[in-house]
């Protein structure tokens, strides 16, 4: 194998993860983050509201777990009433995007 070869194998091998991933764009998340980060970037934080309720960590979960959290509160499959608000105000592309910021693959 030529070396030029070599080197374009080596890129497609590097790049192929890349293009596995979701359409969610973790940069878009940013000016998102800011819904959530009152609730979920508190370590040991506890909500007051509906009664006192340990906040989950979601940094770090994985980004299809996190997608699917999200799509089920506002679909209504989790019961969760202040995530079922403001998932009801996220639409798919957010959702994919806060899921690849707070999400690994
Ligand atoms: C008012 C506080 C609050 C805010 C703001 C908030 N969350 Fe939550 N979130 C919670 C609580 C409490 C739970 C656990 C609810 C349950 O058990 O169903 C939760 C659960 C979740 C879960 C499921 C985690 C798991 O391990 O199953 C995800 C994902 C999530 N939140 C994402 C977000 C995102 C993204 C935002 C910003 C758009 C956000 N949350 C804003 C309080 C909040």
């Amino acid at each position: 194998m030529s070396q030029k070869l070599l080197i374009a194998a080596g890129l497609l091998a590097l790049a192929a993860p890349f293009a596995a991933q979701s359409q969610g764009n973790p940069e878009a998340a940013r000016d998102k983050i800011s819904m959530c980060v009152g609730c979920h970037e508190i370590p040991g934080y506890k909500t007051a509201f509906p009664v006192v309720y340990s906040v989950p960590m979601i940094y770090g979960q994985s980004a299809k777990y996190l997608e699917a959290a999200l799509q089920a509160y506002r679909k209504g499959d989790r019961s969760h009433p202040s995530m079922r608000a403001i998932a009801g105000s996220l639409t798919d592309q957010d959702i994919a995007d806060l899921a690849a910021y707070y999400g690994t693959n």
